[in-house]
């Protein structure tokens, strides 16, 4: 057995080994990474990348910091698991840092994205419920996870397609469209679920305006405002919260992604008033608050709380997008470029495959979401020159593509 798993790891393909062996939910680009430090990543053959797509925003602080393998080692020799039935002091230090640094009131943790959202909607509801109201306002091309009630609450139907019936209740309103939400507001309505900037969608930030009319909305018809922050939270736009950049303040916060530093920990953020809906019994998670995953949380938000790395964020962020406009005017295949802080996208007029996998090639990761949307989540400690490399590969890469599509149409021509 021990030879056989040897000469498996010696010799047969993993790409070959992962299809044979694993759901194939994922298509995976054709590396096999093995080892990260800071921006950095490595291949099995010794490759280095510079990540520009941080797992996702997860690696937002870099890969492997030393700070989060050093609380990681400490934690995991003292306290492993011990279960929510008790109590463990990381837990409880995260919860009190994170809403020293957010809303106040009281967190719930669990391990994902999804389960953040999904503990969101559960608040909604048992409060609405009270008052007979139990719908909630959406936003279409919005994204809040792959659980049956997360999925129901994003607005995006190739999501849904094949898992039907979903959750009754939700309702999509067009993302910065305040006209459309009010005319979806009805006796019924607990809540407006919303990310400040739609991730997956393709990187579109809220209107100021917008965010300012949803707090209102929600104050004039008693509606909890949540803000999924799980993509664009914890520093990315240049503000510990995407809400801080608005001056907007929801009732409920989710945060997950890089909150573990790449361990697994979400947060359900919410002001003790609406906290309080949830008695014992009703909501829980085996692992959420694990000690390990909630020391690196620590760590975490000790970094990404610091003003200079914020400010980096601001000023690498504003010089990144002056070099996305740059890019814009030169080559015309790039239609738009969007996004607040180290969140950004790059709208092509052409489907953005061959560009993600050409900059893999070349030694750079970025992805692409809806298809034409080129989306950088870079770490939040890049500097000028990481940007000038991403950018300059960025720009071999399109011309190369403009050179060979220009070629190819004049040889229609003739
Ligand atoms: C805004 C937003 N909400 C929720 C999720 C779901 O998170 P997870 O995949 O950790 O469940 C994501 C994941 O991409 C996201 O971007």
């Amino acid at each position: 057995m021990g030879h056989k798993s040897k000469r498996n790891k010696n010799f047969m393909n993993y790409f070959d080994l992962e299809k044979k062996y694993i759901f194939q939910t994922y298509k995976r680009a054709p590396v096999l990474f093995v080892k990260g430090s800071g921006k950095y990543l490595w291949d099995n053959k010794g490759k280095k990348y510079l990540d520009f797509f941080s797992g996702i925003s997860v690696s937002s602080i870099g890969h492997c910091h030393p700070k989060i393998v050093k609380a990681i080692k400490t934690q995991s020799e003292k306290l492993i698991h011990a279960s929510n039935l008790y109590y463990t002091t990381p837990q409880i230090e995260l919860a009190q840092s994170l809403l020293d640094l957010s809303l106040g009131g009281k967190v719930f943790f669990s391990n994902s994205g999804a389960e953040a959202n999904e503990c969101a909607i559960k608040l909604a509801r048992k409060l609405g419920n009270k008052a007979g109201k139990n719908e909630i306002v959406a936003f279409k091309n919005s994204f809040h996870g792959r659980t049956i009630a997360t999925l129901s609450a994003t607005g995006q139907k190739k999501f849904h397609k094949g898992f039907e019936p979903l959750l009754y209740g939700f309702k999509f309103a067009e993302f910065n469209s305040l006209f459309s939400v009010e005319k979806l507001i009805s006796p019924k309505t607990c809540a407006i679920i919303v990310e400040p900037i739609q991730g997956e969608g393709g990187v579109y930030p809220a209107k100021k305006e917008f965010l300012i009319g949803l707090r209102k909305l929600c104050n004039e018809n008693k509606l909890l405002l949540i803000f999924d922050e799980i993509q664009c939270g914890l520093g990315r736009t240049g503000e510990i919260f995407a809400y801080k950049n608005y001056g907007v303040i929801p009732d409920i916060l989710t945060l997950a992604k890089s909150l573990g530093g790449g361990l697994p920990v979400a947060a359900t953020i919410a002001k003790n008033k609406v906290a309080e809906t949830f008695s014992f019994g009703d909501h829980g998670s085996t692992f959420g608050g694990n000690p390990v995953c909630c020391a690196a949380g620590i760590e975490v938000l000790k970094i990404v709380s610091d003003k200079k790395l914020l400010k980096n964020v601001e000023l690498t962020g504003n010089y990144f997008l002056l070099k996305l406009k740059e890019l814009q005017k030169k080559y015309n295949t790039v239609k738009n470029v969007r996004g607040i802080g180290l969140m950004l996208g790059a709208e092509l007029k052409i489907n953005g495959k061959e560009i993600v996998s050409d900059c893999l090639q070349r030694g750079l990761l970025i992805n692409c979401t809806q298809d034409k949307v080129l989306r950088f989540l870079p770490p939040l400690n890049i500097n000028r020159k990481d940007v000038n490399t991403a950018v300059s590969i960025l720009t071999d890469v399109l011309r190369k593509l403009c050179n060979h599509r220009f070629h190819r149409l004049t040889q229609k021509e003739k």
